[in-house]
């Protein structure tokens, strides 16, 4: 089976492309953005007719969600536009395309867990540019894969940022009041394997943990692994902790459309097995105050 990965650099990317490689008989062409520009059309359909493979997964996009709201045109262009390329340039060669997207197409009124169908109303530019994406990529006749707060080996993330704090001892304030599902990259490469190798039908599947916390309890849970006293993460509302791009307030997916398959362990289960693979490699970063940046 010949899988053509995009944005494979990235936090999901990397470990994707890892794992697809353990798999047996998967042939794996993996793309940084360097190799393969997704917003460069020709050169998407030029590739993809060339490695002719059974499943495209697009990883890339700009997950700069504050940054997005500077430059839509540029956040359009990546996580909106260039999926309608992959997208036809999957069907003409009788691929499946994994379409990554978010927990942001939502708008967190709900208090019960977005269904895959449930209606969709992002609050920023991210969000609305991602579901340009989906629709490009449901219009034809591909899968959409919504996930939320993921951690992960490389790249930045809020947990890799925590764990260094929490690894120097410092005191940080999270906010409390956004409730979401974080979710290990490693286990949703593995339901894109699941997605791409099985007989699920197109449409739209949320992958994430299972379980919910706030961005404070997910905070308290990493000083804890870390063997930091959680008593140094402080609870912020969201109004104390103003950003460019609003984000929704409650973020919890449901996961009908995914039944059939295996569901996902809880969170903290899955944090506990990144532990060791968070710790390989920090990423730098800090402030002392840590709100949500990048999706
Ligand atoms: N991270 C989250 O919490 C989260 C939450 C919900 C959904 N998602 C979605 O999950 C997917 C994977 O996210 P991630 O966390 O792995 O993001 P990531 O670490 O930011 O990786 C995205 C990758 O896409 C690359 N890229 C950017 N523009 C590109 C272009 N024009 N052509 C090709 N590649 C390009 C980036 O390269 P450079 O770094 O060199 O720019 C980067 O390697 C994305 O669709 C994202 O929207 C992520």
């Amino acid at each position: 089976m010949r899988w053509l990965v995009t944005g494979a650099g990235g936090m999901l990317g990397r470990d994707l492309t890892r794992l697809l490689r353990a798999v047996p008989g998967a042939h794996v062409h993996a793309f940084t953005r360097t190799e393969l520009d997704v917003c460069d059309a020709a050169a998407v359909a030029e590739t993809v007719r060339a490695v002719l493979p059974d499943v495209v997964v697009n990883c890339a996009a700009w997950t700069d969600v504050d940054g997005a709201e500077q430059d839509e045109a540029r956040a359009m262009a990546i996580n909106g536009t260039a999926v309608a390329g992959l997208a036809l340039a999957s069907t003409r060669v009788g691929a499946r395309l994994l379409q990554l997207s978010t927990d942001y197409v939502f708008d967190g009124a709900a208090r019960t867990p977005y269904g895959e169908d449930a209606p969709t109303r992002p609050l920023n530019v991210y969000g609305r540019a991602k579901l340009v994406g989906e629709r490009a990529a449901l219009g034809d006749g591909h899968y959409v894969v919504r996930t939320e707060w993921l951690f992960g080996a490389h790249g930045r993330s809020f947990a890799r940022t925590m764990a260094t704090l929490a690894a120097e001892g410092r005191a940080v304030r999270v906010v409390d009041d956004q409730v979401g599902q974080p979710t290990w990259t490693v286990d949703l490469a593995e339901r894109l394997i699941l997605l791409g190798t099985g007989q699920a039908p197109p449409g739209v599947y949320h992958a994430t943990n299972a379980g919910r916390t706030s961005w404070y309890g997910y905070a308290r849970q990493i000083y804890e692994l870390a063997g930091a006293d959680p008593g140094l993460v402080e609870p912020v509302s969201t109004a104390a902790f103003p950003r460019p791009a609003l984000r929704p307030a409650y973020s919890v997916l449901g996961h009908d459309a995914g039944r059939p398959l295996p569901p996902m362990r809880d969170w903290r289960a899955a944090l506990s097995a990144a532990w060791p693979h968070l710790l390989s490699g920090w990423g730098g970063v800090v402030s002392q105050t840590v709100g949500v940046g990048r999706q």
